[in-house]
């Protein structure tokens, strides 16, 4: 996930405020995600907790869904893809990158955190919206927003994987200064490349390098989450 320290110390100022206001819903329930295939064809939609190289995978028809559910608290993505091959299936990263929703979510009331990720590359138009609105008594921005990429940025020449994705700038050259790790990897010393803002131009909810967290996370306490793909 690409939740910048800085993020994370962010989310634990809001849930500190947010615990002297009355909570407005049930924190009993578990965080689960639908995941609807909304492609003119079968997926295969797959998940993975952060720190797990491989998740599960299953496939899904068209017009069809199916639900994913979590133990709070769990952080990790979600991705689909038109056809992949044995253990692909149930990978997405730099490697074999897909589009992402990407979510963390946390026991009782703390927000959780959600995101459309572009960082390693892209293969699916993509939505997640929030199945109920939880309260925003702090003005805090894209608070239970439904990020939505339904046309995928254009590929730059070159940087197409062999399953039909397209590569980020990071998967594809795999450097420091793409990836904003070494010397680059701060906010302060990673700033996004040239690629990065043609992706952010033509996909302004979703990440489009690391430390774009200021324009991409959405935070809410919803009642599950709905991902759409191909919405
Ligand atoms: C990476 O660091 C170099 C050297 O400080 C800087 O010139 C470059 O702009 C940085 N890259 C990004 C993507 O911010």
């Amino acid at each position: 996930m690409y939740f910048s320290p800085l993020l994370l110390s962010c989310g634990a100022l809001l849930s500190g405020l947010v615990a002297g206001v009355p909570v407005i819903r049930s924190t009993a329930s578990k965080p689960f995600v639908v995941v609807k295939n909304s492609c003119p064809h079968s997926i295969v939609a797959g998940t993975s907790t952060n720190g797990n190289e491989y998740g599960n995978s299953l496939s899904i028809s068209a017009g069809g869904s199916h639900t994913f559910d979590y133990d709070a608290p769990w952080e990790g993505r979600i991705w689909a893809r038109k056809s992949c091959q044995g253990k692909t299936c149930d990978f997405s990263g730099m490697w074999a990158p897909t589009s992402l929703a990407e979510f963390h979510f946390f026991e009782g009331s703390q927000e959780d955190f959600y995101d459309i990720s572009f960082v390693d590359g892209w293969n699916l138009p993509l939505s997640i919206s929030p199945n109920s609105k939880s309260d925003n008594p702090y003005n805090v921005a894209r608070h239970c927003g439904a990020p939505k990429v339904s046309s995928l940025p254009s590929c730059p020449a070159g940087f197409e994987t062999d399953d039909g994705a397209c590569a980020s700038a990071c998967s594809h050259y795999r450097t420091p200064e793409y990836c904003c790790t070494g010397s680059n990897g701060s906010s302060d010393t990673c700033k996004g490349s040239s690629y990065a803002a043609k992706v952010k131009a033509q996909a302004p909810d979703a990440y489009s390098y690391a430390f774009d967290d200021e324009t991409s996370v959405y935070t809410c306490k919803a009642d599950g989450y709905t991902v759409t793909f191909c919405p």
